[in-house]
């Protein structure tokens, strides 16, 4: 039977306030057979849920393709509700039934002039009280309503309440876009939440990333002055009339219980000053004023939201050596505190945060800098009160309670996680705890440093938007979550602070006031850091098949090049500016920042990488000209690079694992220096002990290069050591993060530099992608992106037994698992999804031996082709779930038994 479900529109589930012309459909087709490929669907759209009038109908369209489905000839109307339903028809003849119905709801569609509503802002704003302001609005509905939408957006970040309920489960809304040229609103449908009678429409704002503290120079009002409202609601009723309720100066403000919230400084909140909005005292409140701002940069929702996304219990209640009562909440977690209590009227509590005891066992918080992330709550008294903060996020393990009572239980306390809502895509488990535990801080690196904004660290006074550390961890988070909404707003804000010369700022959103000082008299264009413009975009479509993004982001791509190409007196290579460098590699100076890697080198091979990328990208387009363009000039940058790095004899003049590692990876050598460098990188390895000495440049290409050039076992030698440098070496220290240091603590207990020490940063965290990718081996196809084509090449090595890994794709879930058993048999395990087709490489084995399902490969009609390749066997075969089992040959056997003694 063949089923067509998971309907998405924009890769989302039934989204409200879209704004594109064209909104793109994706669907996944089950079939209980095998080599399930779709030889044509049929949308239907509806403006009813039962579809009595079809809106638009694709008729019966011959066409495999089911994701990113563009509607031909239709446009839509703004604030209109289309319901769509789909069924499809397979190649072996099977048709499916309707799909469940889904929807897709557009917004304003319009610039500045859709918004009819006024900017308000408190007239106290930017006085000494720093209190989060509370607007509100009294309306009448007297007649029956069939819906209600509220769209949104604000300078600072809002809080919405109507008739004493929260509208929506989103925070930090509207997110962090690059403020100055674009900024996001949401909607919300509060049908439900309306009542006959009087209606109370209320909001908090806070300063958020807007006006509040942002960078590590203290510096606030980065972006603006006032925060202000924007928000319209628009009342449909069943008589076919419409009414409005705008932000205007009908509107009343005043100060709130929220005293002072500030995404580093944590929240401040007076419980004795709380009141419902019903029965708010309101004759003291102010008229708004109106704040003359532009609409026109106001956009619609572009990623998912940030919700609260799970929930933790502490697992333990300490007391440490200097007396401080401590919360162990068992993981480093990025969100808030939710904490219940009873106690008299005006007694104030504090919570504050830290990732880490230190050395002692005390509470450690010099490595947060100027980030206070400190909670105090004043109680108003009486019952059991519960509190969450709204416009502040701490990073922590450990949360040091102050003025509590005695017998606090540990159920008073809930940590709550929260993050971008991304849907969980992948899945890794193998035979070794520790790469599990590893498998763990790297996803929950993401789920920390993932909310709104890919940022280098959730904790101190930092967390932003760095471009080189989004690159590096793009692909291992694109295979742990679905990252393409997410990435599709923050390249759209990197285009947006793109410079007009090309050059991509440090971070993204840039606060270019903030990081004028620090850096020389520069604050962009790193090499590794900017091409962030280009490998994101170029990452997100082969993971997901987005040819618009890659589309949209092109012209950034291509201007990033430019820049690049300008630079200095050789345009083909980039020897000037300031650059980053391997940060952080451990083949420099003690307590040195910058890695041994000559910055130049490290500039001209990611110049190399950026431009083979972008003529990648104008192939795809159909751009034949910019293609032949970039072909040259990467041939170009090549030669320069030999000529300019490597010897006649074909040696690397620069004796570093990394620069080692970029050569291979982005495939800078000719055969002879090619050859050399492989064996030169294995060298340099075991010079260092079997350990790694890379920094953020050449640590999250340095297993798959070693994979790559016939150094596999060494990859896995470095993979399982415990000891530093390396990546086992701090979950045996206990971590459940990914620090930034390979030695934020040292073996001896101390710690690295609190100036700048994270325990939660992603950057290292990059051998996710190893792990999915090589171990266990699924793979897309930059030809056939989006894993229209599944490669599954698993690759053993020494300290497995087993793995078992899952991606969900866009065109359903793929499996692969191995586990080697006694005797020498080897299982592989694996699952393609329907309308894609696999290619599986089963490795150390010979035809001959290989049963699928018991049964020999000859006698398994679904299989398309097996070829052998070397000592390996490939199999092309359709859709469907497929158990290997077979001897390993002779020599891997022995390999393996080599393998296992060494290490
Ligand atoms: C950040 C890094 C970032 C770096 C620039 C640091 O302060 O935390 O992750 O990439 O600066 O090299």
């Amino acid at each position: 039977m063949l089923t067509v479900s998971h309907l998405r529109c924009e890769y989302k589930i039934n989204p409200i306030g879209l704004d594109m012309k064209s909104p793109r459909l994706s669907w996944k087709l089950q079939s209980d057979r095998r080599n399930c490929v779709q030889s044509a669907y049929q949308i239907q759209l509806s403006l009813t849920e039962s579809f009595e009038l079809i809106e638009w109908d694709s008729g019966k369209k011959n066409s495999d393709q089911s994701i990113h489905v563009e509607l031909d000839h239709w446009l839509p109307n703004a604030r209109t509700r289309y319901y769509y339903r789909i069924r499809a028809w397979e190649v072996a003849g099977d048709e499916s039934s309707w799909s469940d119905t889904a929807f897709f709801e557009m917004g304003l569609m319009g610039s500045g002039n859709a918004w009819k509503a006024d900017w308000i802002k408190a007239p106290f704003d930017g006085e000494t009280d720093v209190s989060c302001p509370r607007f509100h609005r009294l309306f009448d509905l007297h007649k029956s309503v069939t819906s209600a939408k509220i769209y949104v957006t604000a300078l600072g970040l809002y809080e919405l309440h109507l008739n004493d309920r929260r509208v929506g489960q989103d925070y930090f809304t509207p997110g962090w876009t690059s403020y100055g040229k674009r900024l996001q609103y949401q909607v919300y449908d509060v049908t439900d939440l309306l009542q006959n009678g009087e209606n109370i429409l209320g909001a908090y704002l806070g300063d958020g990333w807007y006006r509040g503290h942002l960078g590590w120079n203290k510096e606030q009002k980065i972006f603006g002055t006032d925060s202000a409202l924007l928000l319209e609601l628009h009342i449909r009723y069943t008589d076919g009339s419409e009414e409005h309720i705008l932000s205007n100066p009908d509107w009343k403000v005043a100060t709130s219980a929220i005293r002072m919230s500030d995404i580093y400084m944590g929240e401040t909140y007076d419980a004795r000053m709380e009141s419902n909005w019903t029965n708010a005292p309101t004759e003291n409140w102010s008229p708004v004023d109106v704040l003359d701002y532009t609409k026109d940069i106001i956009v619609a929702q572009e990623n998912v939201p940030v919700t609260q996304i799970e929930h933790l219990q502490p697992i333990a209640l300490l007391t440490t050596p200097q007396g401080d009562r401590v919360l162990d909440m068992g993981q480093n977690m990025v969100g808030w505190v939710r904490f219940s209590i009873q106690g008299e009227a005006g007694h104030t509590v504090e919570l504050r945060h830290a990732e880490i005891l230190d050395h002692e066992g005390n509470f450690y918080i010099e490595n947060l800098r100027g980030a206070t992330q400190c909670i105090r709550y004043t109680l108003k008294g009486g019952e059991l009160e519960t509190y969450e903060p709204h416009f502040t996020f701490q990073g922590f393990r450990y949360v040091k309670l102050i003025g509590f009572p005695d017998d606090v239980h540990l159920n008073d306390f809930t940590g709550v996680v929260l993050h971008s809502d991304m849907e969980r895509t992948g899945n890794f488990t193998c035979s070794s705890p520790l790469v599990n535990q590893l498998h763990h801080n790297i996803l929950w690196g993401q789920k920390g440093n993932f909310l709104d904004v890919p940022t280098d660290c959730p904790q101190r006074d930092e967390r932003l938007g760095w471009t080189g550390d989004a690159q590096m961890f793009v692909r291992t988070a694109s295979y742990l979550m679905n990252t393409a909404p997410f990435f599709t707003k923050w390249l759209r804000d990197l285009e947006a602070d793109q410079g007009e010369d090309g050059g991509i700022p440090f971070f993204v959103p840039d606060l270019r006031s903030s990081t004028s000082e620090g850096w020389g008299n520069t604050n962009h264009s790193s090499a590794a850091w900017g091409d962030a413009a280009v490998i994101c975009p170029w990452t997100i479509y082969e993971m997901y098949g987005d040819v618009r993004l890659l589309a949209e982001q092109y012209d950034s791509m291509k201007r990033w090049v430019s820049y690049i190409h300008a630079q200095g007196d050789n345009p083909y290579l980039w020897n000037t500016g300031f650059h980053f460098g391997d940060w952080l590699g451990l083949d420099s100076k003690p307590d040195s920042y910058i890695g041994a890697t000559d910055k130049d080198y490290v500039a001209t091979a990611f110049y190399a990488y950026s431009v083979s990328l972008t003529h990648k990208a104008a192939e795809v387009l159909g751009h034949a000209d910019d293609a032949a363009y970039y072909d040259k000039l990467h041939d170009n940058i090549v030669a320069a690079f030999q000529d300019e790095f490597v010897t006649p004899s074909g040696k690397i003049a620069v004796p570093t694992q990394t620069a080692h590692v970029l050569a291979l990876q982005f495939d800078l050598l000719d055969s002879k220096a090619r050859n050399r460098t492989i064996d030169q990188l294995g060298k340099l390895v075991a010079d260092a002990g079997n350990h790694l000495t890379t920094g953020f440049v050449g640590t999250p290409y340095l297993n798959p290069v070693l994979s790559d050039t016939g150094h596999h076992n060494l990859a896995y030698t470095l993979l399982f050591q415990e000891d530093y440098p390396s990546w086992l070496y701090q979950v045996t220290q206990g971590a459940t993060t990914v620090w930034e240091h390979w030695d934020g603590i040292r073996e001896d207990g101390s710690l690295w530099s609190a100036d700048m020490n994270s325990f939660n940063h992603y950057a290292y965290g990059a051998i996710g992608e190893w792990l999915y990718r090589y171990v266990a081996g699924i793979n897309t196809d930059e030809h056939q992106p989006g894993f229209r084509i599944v490669h599954i090449e698993p690759k053993p090595g020494p300290g497995l037994e087993w793995v078992e890994a899952n991606l969900e794709t866009m065109y359903g879930p793929v499996a692969s698992s191995w586990y080697r058993r006694e005797n020498n048999q080897m299982d592989v395990r694996v699952t393609i999804p329907a309308n894609t087709t696999g290619t599986i490489l089963l490795p150390g084995a010979e035809v001959q031996t290989v049963l699928e399902n018991g049964k020999p490969l000859d006698q398994v009609s679904d299989i398309h082709d097996v070829q052998t390749q070397g000592s390996d066997v490939r199999i092309v075969l359709g859709s469907g779930s497929y158990l290997f089992i077979y001897k390993v040959l002779e020599a891997d056997q022995e390999v393996h038994a080599q393998q296992v003694e060494s290490v």
